[in-house]
């Protein structure tokens, strides 16, 4: 349901530290055809990781990205590029056994050995440095958690081991560190890909939206203004383009936050997550001489937002009073597929596809899992095995619970409208007019802007989120700026138009 905005108050631009200082790129949009081995729909981590795979095997590739390269979810990551995710090997292990625990290791720190080759051999000036990456415990009920980790993650040959010397400015009672992990300034890695895929008959297009794909012999890939045939396709959009594996209801869109405080003396070397809740993340980050600590959390199913200006205002809290920061720079949130079963989903986007394979359901560790993935594909288009490939089999068998609802299913999403009657400046709710649920927006001018609220996935009613002025479908995870644009899918088309009430 709609709610009012508190926004004033909110500390930090509302923007990504790394889109923010990362400067932009600018590759022309597609006009007319183009022929290549293989398209790759998506200008983030899984996409370019991938195409810059298949490129240096010798194949062209055609990277369509709808913005700019990094400007995703990739460019609101932590930075954090490590095989150490919270208990994931606990999880893994209990879930499909050791040796898929294993399998996800090893494919993790590929992704993390091959990003550090990456930013060596192609002189990628991204800030990439090796750090410790620790997950931490504050009760004896998550010491007991992360010891069993580290012992297992050092049964599955990963560097791990358990600690009590955790280099936090505040009290803990002991982690699991991974040792040889690192951190990267995202967005500058991935224009460092970009730079390398581009050329010698390969193609970087930026503002270009995907609008259909034909598989065939070659596919077809449409655009606004052209087309790219390809033998392959790639879709590495987060939520797939043209879904026909369901992958909406196979994964469940989980969003959290991040801010961004300065600090005068930067005290951590080190990556961190916590076991207990709340949990925090924690990383410090040096940018043109200035030094950042990156606090994130409050992650909730995408469902259940809530007020999300308070989820910033936690984190600030906590940055200030753990971290020591003087004040939020940065402020931005981000959303990603959490797969049902825990396993990222890479291989053929559905069982009766032949040459469209999808990239999706990398769990908040995109990373790793999306450059692994990318590396997965990039092995099977060329014909090389890949002993990672069937742990993450896009078309393994779905766990019974898999399905979400859509509007017919879930009337209540479909029908919720307010009965607010007036906007303040920088407001957002939903009407009801002339038997339409319309989204409308008041700016802080005073402008108002209105568009359909009805999801054009498949028909929920999208939320107001103040936190972030954005229109936050509940279903699945889609989002819209308030002129009605996607910014996230699985919505590929606009909220349209709607007249002012
Ligand atoms: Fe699926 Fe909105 S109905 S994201």
């Amino acid at each position: 349901m709609s709610a009012a905005s508190n926004n004033e108050r909110l500390e930090g631009e509302p923007m990504s530290l790394w889109v923010a200082t990362g400067g932009t790129t600018e590759y022309p949009g597609l006009r007319g055809e183009v022929e290549v081995d293989v398209a790759v729909i998506g200008g983030g981590i899984a996409g370019l990781t991938a195409a810059l795979a298949l490129k240096r095997a010798g194949r062209t590739v055609a990277v369509i990205e709808t913005a700019h390269v990094g400007t995703g979810v990739t460019g609101h990551t932590t930075g954090k590029v490590t095989s150490l995710q919270r208990l994931a090997y606990t999880e893994l292990r209990d879930s499909h056994g050791i040796d898929t625990a294993r399998a996800y290791g090893q494919a993790n720190e590929a992704a993390l050995g091959h990003i550090a080759d990456m930013v060596a051999t192609e002189g990628i000036d991204c800030d990439f440095r090796r750090v410790a990456n620790y997950t931490y415990a504050e009760t004896d009920e998550a010491l007991a958690r992360v010891r069993a980790e580290a012992d297992l993650a050092a049964d599955l040959g990963l560097p791990a081991t358990f600690t009590t010397e955790v280099p936090l400015p505040f009290p803990v009672k002991g982690a699991v560190r991974f040792d040889d992990q690192a951190q990267v300034h995202a967005v500058k890695y991935l224009q460092g890909l970009a730079l390398a895929v581009d050329g010698q008959g390969s193609f970087v297009f930026e503002g270009a939206r995907a609008l259909g794909i034909r598989e065939g012999s070659p596919c077809v890939v449409t655009l606004e203004n052209g087309s790219v045939r390809a033998r392959d396709v790639i879709v590495a959009t987060n939520v797939p383009f043209g879904d026909h594996g369901r992958y909406d209801a196979r994964s469940r869109a989980h969003r959290s936050y991040l801010v961004a405080g300065l600090v005068d003396n930067p005290p951590l070397d080190a990556t961190f997550i916590s076991v207990d809740e709340p949990m925090r993340s924690i990383l410090t980050v040096g940018i043109d001489g200035k030094s950042y600590i990156l606090a994130g959390g409050e992650g909730h199913p995408a469902s259940e937002a809530g007020d999300t200006a308070v989820r910033y205002r936690r984190l600030a809290a906590f940055a200030r009073d753990h971290l020591g920061i003087t004040e939020v720079a940065y402020r931005w949130s981000t959303q990603d597929g959490i797969p049902l079963d825990g396993l990222p989903y890479v291989g053929l986007m559905s069982p009766t596809a032949k040459h469209v394979y999808v990239i999706t359901g990398l769990r908040k560790w995109g990373l790793t899992n999306g450059t692994a993935a990318a590396l997965i594909l990039a092995d099977t288009l060329t014909g090389r095995e890949n002993p990672w490939a069937a742990v993450f089999d896009s078309n393994r068998a779905a766990p019974a619970d898999s399905v979400k609802p859509s509007a017919a299913e879930n009337p209540e999403a479909a029908t919720a409208t307010t009965k607010r009657t007036e906007l303040a400046p920088d407001e957002g709710t939903v009407f009801e007019v002339g038997g339409e649920s319309t989204a409308v927006y008041k700016d802080i001018e005073g402008n108002v802007h209105a568009v359909s609220a009805v999801c054009t996935h498949l028909g929920c009613i999208v939320d107001f989120n103040p936190a972030d002025t954005t229109w936050d479908c509940p279903c699945h995870g889609s989002r819209f700026a308030t002129d009605g644009s996607v910014i996230q899918g699985p919505a590929v088309v606009a909220l349209p138009p709607r007249p002012v009430p």
